[in-house]
């Protein structure tokens, strides 16, 4: 067992070591690789973007998401699904994401109306608004960690406004999720990690389910209402099912977008050339959604998905067989020179930008126009409205190898003349 292996399946790796290295090496030097590491189930790390790309591209064909859910256990205790809930949740089909098929389909189509990039628009003033407000708070202090109060927040409050979670829950629910997502991150830590991944797990759909009850027969505009009216072939979701779909929201609809801005701005500030280059075409959103597609590519929050084998395929040269696990790090296929010129470069301006931060295929971002948004919105805040902006303390990366980036980052800055974002954008 090489320790590559081993630390590609320890959450506690990604929260201090470098990830990159191991992809690098992968990439040239063998792209499939069979991994042992700390798991019993061993599996296929498939790193190139055109291997990745294949594997997407086949859901539902050649590779299944529903056989064993769409990530790796976190860790060896969490491979009973007896043991962790949120494995048993996992594996059990019971969410879009993990869904193949019809009801996949299905309930993705009903969800879908929601995301649209004309439903999305028509969300702007709720974000600027949010945005406001947190800057309000932010902005008179000149320093903050960037990570929870703006990254973190915004799409914190967005997400849990569409569903319709009340705001003295939010904080909560973010706490909740952050011990589903790292509960080996000591400071989530409540017991073991599988413990602390229950207890965060169960909270967030008890209250999910509590909250979506109320809707029955007192509709509201909300997400949490079109929970409880969604049918898979014409029956309505059970109270697991409602509960984990609601979860999947909360969770997909702030954890990855909270990253990707954070890592877009520190790689910003390593590169002052490319915050002016922004600021000068800031009122183009062309220029806006291309760094904000490089945010995605260099930062791929979501570290990896799961796909298991149906039926024996080829993949870059190594033979799968069905039952075998094949395990995309969208990290590595983002950085493939193969698909990307000067892939370790970060370049708000690269273009064509091929990346596959949203995924491909069936189960591409259902939220990619909103993540897209909330982030469009917080680069144009932050250019319109701080100045000489710098770090203010170590950056923290948290300990997940399922949404990996950053915890913490202190910033300190000068508070422009525009102070707030619809000012900005004005
Ligand atoms: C930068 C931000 C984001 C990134 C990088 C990201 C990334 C991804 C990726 C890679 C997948 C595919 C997973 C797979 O193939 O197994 C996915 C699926 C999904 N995302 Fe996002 N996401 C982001 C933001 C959001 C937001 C804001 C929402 C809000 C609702 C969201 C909702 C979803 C949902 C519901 C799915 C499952 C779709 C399906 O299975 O059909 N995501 N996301």
């Amino acid at each position: 067992m090489s320790q590559d292996d081993i630390n590609l399946t320890d959450p506690a790796f990604f929260g201090s070591g470098d990830p990159h290295a191991i992809w690098r090496r992968l990439r040239s030097e063998d792209p499939v690789h069979w991994t042992e590491g700390r798991l019993a189930k061993k599996f296929w790390s498939v790193t190139r973007h055109a291997d990745a790309k294949f594997v997407l591209m086949n859901d539902n064909r050649i590779f299944s998401v529903q056989h064993a859910g769409a990530n790796l256990p976190m860790g060896p205790e969490f491979e009973d699904p007896e043991a962790s809930l949120f494995t048993q949740l996992a594996q059990s089909a019971q969410q879009l994401a993990t869904m193949d098929g019809q009801p996949h389909n299905a309930l993705r189509r009903y969800f879908s109306t929601r995301f649209t990039s004309q439903s999305v628009n028509g969300l702007e003033a709720l974000v600027r608004n949010v945005s406001d407000e947190i800057l309000a708070d932010i902005l008179p202090r000149g320093t903050c960690d960037f990570t929870t109060e703006y990254a973190g927040r915004l799409p914190t409050a967005v997400i849990a406004a569409i569903m319709g979670v009340p705001r003295e829950r939010w904080d909560d629910f973010y706490l909740w999720n952050n011990m589903m997502a790292a509960p080996e991150d000591p400071e989530f830590a409540m017991g073991t990690p599988v413990e602390t991944s229950t207890f965060g797990v169960s909270n967030i759909m008890r209250s999910v389910v509590e909250l979506a009850e109320e809707r029955r027969g007192a509709a509201r505009d909300d997400l949490l209402t079109a929970l409880v009216q969604a049918e898979i072939d014409g029956q309505p979701l059970t109270e697991t099912q409602i509960g984990f779909n609601g979860l999947m929201f909360f969770a997909a609809g702030h954890e990855t977008t909270r990253s990707s801005m954070s890592v877009g701005l520190l790689e910003l500030l390593k590169d002052p050339a490319q915050i002016e280059w922004l600021r000068a075409n800031r009122h183009d959103p062309a220029a806006l959604r291309g760094a904000i597609d490089e945010f995605v590519r260099f930062s791929a929050p979501l570290t990896h998905t799961l796909r298991t084998v149906t039926e024996d395929v080829e993949v870059g040269g190594q033979m799968m067989r069905k039952g075998d696990w094949a395990v995309i790090w969208f990290h590595a296929a983002n950085r493939d020179p193969a698909a990307f010129s000067d892939p370790e470069t970060f370049d708000v301006r690269r273009t064509p930008n091929p990346h596959l931060g949203f995924a491909i295929g069936k189960h591409f971002c259902l939220g990619a126009h909103l993540a897209r948004l909330d982030m469009a919105v917080m680069l144009d805040a932050i250019l319109g409205s701080m100045d000489q902006i710098e770090l203010a303390g170590p950056v923290e990366w948290a300990s997940s190898n399922l949404f990996w980036g950053i915890k913490h980052m202190p910033i300190r800055f000068r508070a422009g003349s525009q102070i707030t974002s619809s000012q900005a954008a004005a």
